[in-house]
C-alpha cells in the first residue's frame, strides 16, 4: 500500500505541473528601461515572444495598445495587419517578415509629446502574455539668447534684468545661473517654461542683479533626459556702462595731468618768444646801424 500512494502521488504531481506550466508557455519580452525617442523622429518600440511550438501566422495575434486607457495603437490577427486609426494613423507598423520568429516590434513614426506613456504588447497563439514598455519623448533646447534690460546707460549699482530665452525642448529644462567664477546664483531668479502646441517647452528665465564693473552672467538650460546642457553668457564690461567711476577718474586724472602738460609748455613757448623777440630785434637794429 504505502508503495501504491506513493506512486500515484507522483503521478498526480506530475499531472499537476503540466496543467501549471502551459499559460507560462509564451514568454512576452520589452525592454526594462524607457525606451526615449526624440520629438518628430520616427522610433521601433521592442517586443519579443517564445512560444515553445512552432504556429501559423493564421494562429497568431498582436494588439499593441496604451496601457493605461487600452487604447488601441496597432493590431494583427488571422493573418490580418491593421492600423488601429485616430492619432496613430499612418504612423505605426509591425515588421511582418519578422512576426514568424516571435518578433513583435511596432515601428511608431513622427513621435509626438502626447505618445509618451506606456505601451502594452499582447500576443496570443495558444495562450496569451503580455508586456508593457515606457516611451519618453525628448528634444534638445535651443541655444539661450540673453538679454538686458534696460540694455544702455547701465551704471555700477543699477539693477539690471539678465533674461535668457531657450526654446522647443522637451521634458521640462533644469535652469541654472553662474556668475563668472562659476558660482551658482540662486537669488533674485524667476523661471518659467510654458508649452507650445505641440507639447514643447519654451523656457524663460530672469536674473535680478546689481551691477557690478566686468560682471559675467552665464544662464545653463539642462535637459534631464538628454543629459544635454545649452549655455550662454554675457560680460558687462565699459561698453554698456555710461560713466562708471573708475573710468570717469582716470579721464579726469589725464585731463588735469593734459592741462598741467599744455601750462607748462604755454609758459615755456613765451619765454622763448619773448626772448627771441628781445634778441631778434636788438641783432637786426646792430646790423641796420652797422649798414648805415
Ligand atoms: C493616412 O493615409 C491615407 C492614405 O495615404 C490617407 O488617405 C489618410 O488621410 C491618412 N490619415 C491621416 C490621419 O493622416
Ligand atoms: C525586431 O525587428 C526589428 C526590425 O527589423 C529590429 O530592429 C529588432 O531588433 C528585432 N528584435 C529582435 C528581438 O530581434
Ligand atoms: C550648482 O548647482 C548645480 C545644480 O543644483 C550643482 O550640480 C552644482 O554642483 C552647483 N555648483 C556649485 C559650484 O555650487
Ligand atoms: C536680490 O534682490 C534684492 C532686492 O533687489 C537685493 O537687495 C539683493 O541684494 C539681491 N540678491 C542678490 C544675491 O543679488
Amino acid at each position: 500500500m504505502p508503495c501504491g500512494t506513493r506512486c500515484i502521488l507522483q503521478t498526480h504531481s506530475c499531472k499537476v505541473r503540466v496543467l501549471l506550466s502551459l499559460p507560462a508557455a509564451l514568454d512576452v519580452h520589452v525592454p526594462e528601461d524607457p525606451v526615449v525617442a526624440r520629438f518628430g523622429s520616427d522610433v521601433t518600440l521592442n517586443c519579443s515572444f517564445s512560444s515553445g511550438s512552432a504556429f501559423n501566422l493564421s494562429d497568431l495575434s498582436i494588439f499593441w495598445h496604451l496601457t493605461d486607457t487600452k487604447r488601441p495603437v496597432h493590431s494583427f490577427s488571422s493573418g490580418q495587419d491593421q492600423d488601429e486609426g485616430g492619432s496613430y494613423s499612418n504612423r505605426t507598423q509591425l515588421y511582418p517578415g519578422e512576426l514568424g520568429s516571435g518578433n513583435a516590434s511596432l515601428l511608431l513614426r513622427r513621435v509626438q509629446i502626447q505618445d509618451e506613456g506606456s505601451f502594452t504588447c499582447f500576443v496570443r497563439i495558444r495562450e496569451y502574455n503580455s508586456a508593457a514598455l515606457l516611451l519618453q519623448v525628448a528634444a534638445s533646447y535651443s541655444k539661450p539668447q540673453l538679454t538686458l534690460e534696460p540694455d544702455s546707460n547701465l551704471r555700477p549699482g543699477d539693477e539690471v534684468s539678465v533674461s535668457c530665452l531657450a526654446y522647443g525642448g522637451y521634458p521640462q529644462a533644469s535652469v541654472l545661473w553662474q556668475d563668472g567664477k562659476g558660482a551658482n546664483l540662486t537669488e533674485n531668479v524667476t523661471t518659467s517654461q510654458v508649452a507650445s502646441d505641440e507639447g514643447l517647452f519654451n523656457v524663460w528665465s530672469v536674473l535680478r542683479v546689481v551691477l557690478e564693473p566686468n560682471s559675467t552672467y552665464s544662464c545653463v538650460v539642462r535637459n534631464p533626459v538628454l543629459g544635454e546642457e545649452t549655455h550662454a553668457s554675457v560680460t558687462i564690461t565699459g561698453q554698456h556702462m555710461s560713466f562708471p567711476p573708475l573710468a570717469l577718474w582716470v579721464t579726469v586724472g589725464l585731463a588735469v595731468c593734459l592741462l598741467g602738460l599744455l601750462i607748462a609748455l604755454a609758459y615755456i613757448c613765451r619765454h622763448k618768444i619773448r626772448e627771441s623777440c628781445k634778441e631778434g630785434p636788438a641783432g637786426e637794429t646792430e646790423k641796420i646801424i652797422q649798414s648805415y
